[in-house]
């Protein structure tokens, strides 16, 4: 599975990526609004993040026609080669996504909240596809039944896109995820850090080193 992280922030996505293992980012208009400092635009800090990942990196349209989705998508893929367009999935976002693919747009579809809609993301040729398990949590359904029922619907017909699994609150959402089969898994830097966390590893650690210490001489260390 593919670990993308769901933040604007550069800091957080160059401490991730110096771990090795981060496959890419996405951004949403909220992320971006968090970093806004006035020093900035969002075309520089897209740029930079692009530069920063050797992956996909998702900027998102916040036009709802689409014709401005369109335009708005050129723009986009305009800042650097990684840049894969988010459409909402709307009827709108549909015809955006259809259009954009058939310029060479890569796409990820996203608000993507039930299998119908992951079918209808597939059939118009999204990249991705971005269910939001954590705000279906939220309304006391089962994010990660839908997860695996998007999933399901991929393969079934060999369609080309890819599972994104996406607002992810916690590690066991990206431990299910893999287990179900996720393509991809996008989680914010806290989540990141969290799947590398285990006590029973600190106290090993400090154990060996307090040991070796304990007998350097005589091992002649
Ligand atoms: C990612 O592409 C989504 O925009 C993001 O995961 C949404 O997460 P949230 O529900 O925590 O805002």
């Amino acid at each position: 599975m593919k670990l993308f992280l769901d933040t604007a922030n550069f800091k957080e996505i160059e401490d991730a990526n110096s771990w090795g293992v981060l496959d890419g980012v996405t951004t949403n208009p909220t992320l971006l609004a968090k970093e806004a400092n006035g020093q900035k635009d969002y075309k520089q800090m897209l740029k930079e993040i692009c530069a920063e990942v050797d992956g996909p990196v998702s900027a998102e349209v916040v036009s709802t026609d689409t014709a401005g989705m369109l335009d708005e998508a050129r723009n986009l893929v305009e800042i650097a080669e990684n840049i894969y367009v988010k459409f909402p999935c709307i009827p709108a976002g549909l015809a955006a996504t259809k259009a954009a693919r058939a310029e060479g747009i890569s796409v990820n579809m996203t608000l993507v909240f039930s299998p119908a809609q992951a079918l209808l993301a597939a059939k118009a040729g999204a990249n991705f596809i971005s269910p939001f398990l954590g705000r279906i949590d939220d309304m006391a359904s089962g994010g990660m039944e839908i997860l695996a029922q998007c999933i399901e619907i991929v393969k079934n017909y060999d369609f080309q896109s890819e599972i994104l699994a996406s607002s992810l609150r916690g590690p066991m959402h990206v431990v299910e995820a893999a287990r179900l089969g996720s393509d991809i898994a996008t989680m914010p830097y806290s989540v990141f850090t969290q799947l590398m966390k285990h006590p029973l590893t600190d106290i090993g650690l400090q154990r060996f080193i307090d040991d070796w210490e304990k007998a350097r001489k005589d091992l002649g260390a």
